[in-house]
């Protein structure tokens, strides 16, 4: 696609109805990702989230998905200790039907991206703002600033590139930094807050769709999803309540 000049079109999925949904819309990539557990699971960061609860996740999303790439996160302690560690976490969300898998961090992860993908695990990065390590950033903080910070950037998605990963994240990187990386990069990027010259672009799925009233800065609502589905429930209550649902031909004769 990257060569075609075609944009990657990547979105969160975390369970069949949703992947469904987005599959069928024509989404290029559907994302496990670990903001399933701010999203879903009611954490308030992705650190809590377990390698279980993503073979959950992924098992249903692959299930609903006939058309797209399913990519998998590897979710935080479940690869940092080296190529071992990620390949056994790595090869349980292939076992359910993950076509990759996403890891974060930048050239420390080499070694780890080139086990993965001599195992036959094609391997998405993930560089800038990288959640899992949110206590070491010091916050949401957009990464890359600066000359130094910036070539520093260059180098790992290269590295990255090298060891045999096929995609890379930016996530909360700034333009024209997203910009050289990606006319740098060996592979396709996707952008998250990397302005619009990245090979694609991925959004948190009730993010885009409107599911909830706050979304940070760098996404946009596509939809008032969340605003539909309340009107939906309230409109089931007060039929309910009012003796109008069910009517005759929603129940069975004897
Ligand atoms: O978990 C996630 O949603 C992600 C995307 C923001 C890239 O990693
Ligand atoms: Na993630």
């Amino acid at each position: 696609m990257r060569e075609r000049g075609e944009k990657i079109v990547m979105l969160t999925a975390y369970d069949a109805v949703t992947a469904r949904i987005l599959d069928v819309a024509g989404t290029d990539v559907l994302l496990v990702g670990d903001s399933i557990g701010n999203v879903s699971l009611g954490y308030d960061s992705t650190l809590p989230v377990t390698l279980d609860e993503m073979v959950v996740a992924t098992r249903s999303v692959a299930r609903a998905t006939e058309r797209a790439l399913v990519v998998a996160d590897l979710p935080f302690g479940t690869y940092e200790a080296g190529p071992e560690q990620a390949l056994a976490s790595a090869v349980r969300l292939v076992k359910v039907g993950a076509n990759a898998v996403k890891l974060e961090g930048g050239r420390t992860r080499a070694q780890t991206v080139q086990a993965l993908t001599d195992a036959g695990i094609p391997v998405m990065a993930h560089v800038g703002f990288t959640p899992q390590s949110v206590n070491a950033l010091g916050g949401f903080r957009v990464q890359g600033r600066g000359e130094k910070a910036a070539d520093r950037m260059v180098a790992d998605v290269q590295a990255l590139g090298e060891a045999g990963a096929f995609a890379v994240v930016l996530e909360m990187v700034p333009e024209p930094v997203a910009a050289r990386v990606t006319e740098l990069s060996p592979m396709p990027t996707i952008g998250i807050g990397a302005g619009g010259r990245c090979d694609g672009q991925v959004l948190v799925w009730s993010d885009m769709a409107g599911m909830t009233q706050w979304t940070p800065r760098f996404a946009a609502q596509f939809g008032q999803v969340g605003t539909a589905l309340s009107q939906a429930a309230g409109a089931f209550a007060q039929a309910v309540r009012s003796g109008s649902f069910p009517a005759p031909e929603h129940w069975f004769d004897a």
